[in-house]
């Protein structure tokens, strides 16, 4: 299932993420595609809105993951736009065993790694202020969570 949003402000991507937020639960993946600045981390302070997290979501990029607490759960934001593909150092595979939910920007890289049930959040730049948003189900349970949803 796919739908497709139009954002013509950083307030609506929040609003979005925020929704979708409300809806995720333990284990859950969300991963997020678009180029430089298209909104991904914005969408993510959306997501952490709806999740209950009290701090504000910024972008991890020297850090590759933050972790933030929810009402019920934890939240993983991986940025691995800086990962040098799979080091031995760092265990990804720890982030979807664990029982928070992990969002990836720049996913692309661990391929072999997600899981084959995700959610996915193509933020394509119009111009300026707008972003077309495109939330892709990959798996019946985010079949069936998109269509609870009421975004349209
Ligand atoms: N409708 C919109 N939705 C989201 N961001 C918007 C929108 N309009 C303008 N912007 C701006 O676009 C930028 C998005 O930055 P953001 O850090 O969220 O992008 P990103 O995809 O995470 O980038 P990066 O690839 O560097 O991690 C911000 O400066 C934000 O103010
Ligand atoms: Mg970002």
């Amino acid at each position: 299932m796919q739908i497709k949003l139009s954002s013509n402000s950083n307030e609506k991507t929040i609003q979005i993420g925020k929704i979708i937020g409300e809806n995720l639960h333990a284990k859950d993946v969300v991963l997020l595609v678009g180029d430089l600045s298209a909104g991904k981390t914005t969408f993510t302070k959306g997501l952490g809105l709806g999740l209950g997290v009290k701090k504000v979501i910024n972008s991890p990029t020297f850090t590759i993951v933050k972790e933030y607490q929810g009402s019920n759960y934890k939240l993983y934001h991986l940025d691995l736009y800086r990962l040098n593909g799979l080091g031995d150092d760092f265990d990804l595979e720890e982030y979807f065993e664990s029982d928070g939910v992990v969002v990836i920007e720049w996913p692309h890289q661990i391929e072999e790694l997600i899981p084959s049930n995700y959610l996915e959040v193509d933020i394509r730049r119009i111009d300026e202020n707008n972003r077309e948003i495109t939330i892709t189900s990959h798996g019946k349970y985010y079949e069936d969570l998109l269509q609870r949803l009421n975004l349209c």
